[in-house]
């Protein structure tokens, strides 16, 4: 029988081992960036969700969950280095799928809209179902964000990663194909979250992934958006029509509310009802072209939050990015610490290819065929200011 002495040496040497492994990391230069996997409660059928949460040395936290490889929480230091929570979303799993928004979910087959749930492809025509007015919105009655993803790899530092994967059968939601999806989540030291979406298809098919986190970057001072100045490297975006389709127009910011291409407060223009677009995204919710290549890493957004002094930078390889501030958010969506959201109390940046491009033979094309991977990275960089 060890006696209470030894034991409590044996603690002792274990903290010891403990501390002197940590010196040791970080003697030899490597990071603390740690993955780690845990239980996030159960559906309503009981489903199990699992939790990955991503730490870096320099203060971020980011909790993916399995249920639609959803950025749960996103935590970021403000310029006094408080950590606070910069996404919305909900405390529990359930409620992602009792009162769906989209928080930080993973959006496919097809994020955005496709015009009265229909497309043609290689002359046949498919059929999605209608959720959204007369269209067809992020990938349909039970899309992407909806679904249980596997985590197939949690890797620990110099970045924390993980990997998550889903299978999206033939026909799903009306799609052609059997899809293989993953989203790679990685955390740096430079506190950059960066998202990786990947896939793969049977037949041909049409695919726009893309991560709908909405960030509100004053933490929990729980300020609305109307005050963070906004920059969008975008000289054009795409008008839509009263349902929020394209009209295939690529009209010019300059002289419009639309302008963000210096930073401005994101409330000034917002209520301008001269602009017909105004009134038909309820403020903003479309489509801009991002300037420079798609397909290479560049600039599209940046958000900082004035009394906070956080900023975040937006890159990314898609063609477009979508600039909603939850205009549809009416104080009915209670989310984390039962805080009721409403109209302008987040800005979303939504990368991808351009709203309906499957009926837009001019847009970039949303199509992908055997044998091609289709790839859509997006980085948040944040710092302070
Ligand atoms: C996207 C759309 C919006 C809205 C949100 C989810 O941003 O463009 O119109 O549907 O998703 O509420």
């Amino acid at each position: 029988m060890p006696t209470r002495d030894t034991m409590h040496k044996q603690t002792l040497l274990k903290r010891w081992l403990l501390g002197a492994s940590l010196a040791a990391l970080t003697a030899s230069g490597a990071s603390a960036a740690t993955a780690t996997r845990g239980d996030f409660g159960t559906l309503a059928d009981g489903t199990k969700v699992e939790a990955v949460t991503l730490s870096n040395g320099a203060g971020m936290t980011a909790r993916i969950m399995t249920l639609g490889a959803t950025l749960q929480s996103l935590v970021v230091p403000d310029k006094a280095g408080r950590k606070e929570d910069v996404v919305l979303g909900y405390d529990t799993a359930r409620e992602y799928l009792a009162r769906p928004n989209y928080f930080g979910v993973s959006v496919g087959r097809y994020a955005n809209r496709i015009a009265k749930g229909k497309f043609t492809l290689d002359g046949k025509s498919y059929a999605l179902a209608t959720n959204d007015g007369p269209n067809s919105l992020h990938g349909g009655l039970k899309g992407f964000d909806k679904r249980m993803w596997k985590i197939d790899s949690v890797t620990s530092g110099p970045d924390a990663r993980v990997v998550l994967s889903y299978v999206s059968a033939d026909g799903e939601e009306g799609f052609p194909g059997e899809m293989k999806v993953t989203a790679t989540y990685t955390l740096t030291e430079r506190n950059e979250l960066k998202l990786e979406y990947r896939a793969t298809t049977s037949k041909p098919t049409v695919v726009n992934l893309t991560n709908h986190a909405y960030f509100n970057l004053s933490g929990n001072d729980a300020r609305d958006v109307m005050g963070n100045l906004v920059t969008l490297n975008a000289d054009r975006f795409t008008p839509v029509d009263a349902t929020l389709i394209p009209t295939g127009e690529r009209r010019a910011v300059a002289g419009t509310p639309f302008d963000f291409r210096k930073p401005i407060a994101v409330g000034t223009r917002i209520r301008d009802a001269r602009d017909q677009q105004i009134r038909y995204g309820r403020g903003y919710d479309h489509n801009y072209i991002v300037n420079g290549a798609a397909g290479t890493l560049r600039l599209a957004a940046v958000v900082e939050e004035p009394v906070s002094g956080r900023v975040m930078e937006v890159r990314v390889t898609a063609p477009g990015i979508q600039f909603y501030t939850g205009n549809f958010m009416d104080g009915t969506y209670f989310g984390k610490g039962q805080r009721a959201y409403r109209q302008g109390d987040a800005i979303c940046l939504e990368p991808g290819t351009f709203p309906d491009a499957p009926n837009h033979p001019d847009f970039p094309s949303a199509r992908l065929d055997p044998g091609k991977t289709y790839v859509n990275t997006m980085v948040y960089a944040f710092r302070t200011k």
